[in-house]
């Protein structure tokens, strides 16, 4: 696919794999995979803590040269243990919603190492920001330009803000939902507006613009889009300097992307850092980067049990115990997701791998050459770290599945499998009528 990912460069420990096969069975960390479906059940999804440490080093030594923040964009994975995790590497988060802003505080995280970004934020959300003194507020419209500054002017302080910009540049994404920085979409500012913006922030009393970013889309092909975008950004920047702003931060987004094939590419990330750190350097700023599915995808597995085999119409099916309501990416994306049997097996068999859900989507891989499980065996998803659990929901009255956390020889529940009780906890059969 040629994507963009990165070169695991001088970290050899990048290479050793994070699922490992020992004596035939598939291990995260060192825990073997049965023992944790054994105690914890399935579906499961399983993270290994040091992939996600390693992972945070690796950028943090790729972007040693200037002086860079890592703002997590806890979208990816939000369970307060993995934001524990990256938070006592020192990490800090990018957000989208008080929900987000929410969990990142309970995770520990202070308001300085909180950016909020998105293209709705509500009057709500944006008071619980600057109740919570984020870093910055992403702009993403004049009209919440001026909501925030009416907002700050209401809680007597001054919001510190950047502009989000899109570029507008051609992204090479594999899927058209996930790109965000060209031409004609939701996200940002679109370039030739931006001038005008920063313009209406010095008649604005109630916010400060601290910073300029752009988020250009995710699991990106190729280093192109950077080197197209950086020019627009450092021409942002230099405009706002030049009406009087004191710009300290360029913020430019995540998108790092991560093999999801065997077949893929790691491309590289030493390049990819040399050209984001040359424009960090040239606009003298506090470079931040808000990588997700980085961080986060390779460290996890979702573990599914084999309900069943069937053949129908000449054709092989693996029915899992996972659905899309589990996993959705390949769903909602046609995205790729390798699959392994937990226990080796000989022999292998063409067939579609599907979910019980009632919906023809319901699927994670069609005419795949698979291992030829039998009911009961266990399946490792993989890459499921990133955009996994997040995207989960009840569809089919389907209780979301466990989260375990795995750290060497240990790990530990970081999620309880939802219950029946769950389900049906914030409805009423026994209503209470009111009238307007
Ligand atoms: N910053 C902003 C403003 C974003 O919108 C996103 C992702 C990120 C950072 C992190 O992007 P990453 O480094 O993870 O590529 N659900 C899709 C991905 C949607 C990404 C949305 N925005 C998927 O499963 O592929």
């Amino acid at each position: 696919m040629g994507s963009l990912v990165l070169n695991d460069g001088m970290a050899s420990s990048a290479s050793a794999p994070v699922f490992p096969r020992q004596g035939g069975v598939l291990h995260a960390e060192q825990v073997p995979i049965p023992a944790i479906a054994a105690a914890v059940g399935t579906p499961t999804y399983v993270y290994c803590a040091n992939a996600i440490r390693m992972r945070y080093e690796q950028l943090t030594q790729a972007f040693a040269g200037v002086p860079h923040r890592i703002h997590f964009a806890m979208k990816a994975n939000s369970n307060l243990a993995v934001l524990r995790l990256l938070h006592d590497m020192g990490a800090g988060v990018d957000i989208v919603s008080g929900g987000e802003l929410y969990r990142a505080s309970e995770a520990g995280f202070p308001g300085r190492a909180v950016v909020f970004s998105g293209v709705g934020k509500t009057v709500r959300e944006i008071e619980q920001a600057l109740e919570a003194r984020v870093l910055l507020i992403n702009v993403e419209s004049e009209a919440e330009l001026v909501t925030i500054d009416a907002v700050a002017g209401r809680q007597g302080v001054v919001a510190p803000i950047a502009i989000r910009v899109n570029p507008e540049v051609t992204v090479g994404s594999p899927h058209a939902y996930i790109k965000t920085g060209e031409k004609g979409q939701k996200f940002g500012i679109p370039r030739d507006d931006v001038s005008r913006l920063v313009e209406m922030v010095r008649d604005l009393p109630h916010v400060a613009l601290r910073g300029l970013g752009m988020h250009l889309g995710s699991q990106i092909g190729n280093a192109a889009p950077m080197r197209d975008a950086l020019p627009r950004l450092l021409a942002a920047i230099a405009a706002a300097r030049a009406d009087g702003h004191a710009i300290a931060y360029m913020d430019v987004g995540g998108g790092l992307s991560v093999p999801y094939h065997h077949d893929d590419v790691r491309a590289d990330l030493a390049d990819y850092a040399a050209t984001v750190m040359a424009a960090a350097r040239e606009a003298e700023v506090t470079l931040l980067l808000e990588p997700g599915r980085f961080l986060v995808a390779e460290s996890g597995a979702l573990i599914t049990e084999v309900l069943y085999r069937k053949h129908a119409a000449g054709k092989d099916f693996i029915v899992t115990d996972a659905g899309m309501n589990d996993l959705v990416r390949p769903a909602l994306y046609q995205a790729y997701h390798q699959i392994d049997a937990v226990d080796a097996v000989t022999g292998t068999v063409v067939a579609d791998v599907v979910g019980p859900i009632c919906e023809s989507g319901d699927f994670f891989a069609h005419d795949r050459t698979m291992p030829d499980v039998t009911a009961g065996a266990l399946l490792a998803v993989q890459t499921a770290g990133a955009y996994g659990y997040t995207m989960s929901s009840n569809y089919n009255s389907r209780p979301r599945p466990a989260e375990v956390l795995v750290d060497g020889d240990r790990f530990a529940v970081i999620t309880e499998r939802e219950r029946l009780e769950d389900l049906v906890r914030l409805e009423r059969a026994h209503l209470q009528w009111r009238t307007a």
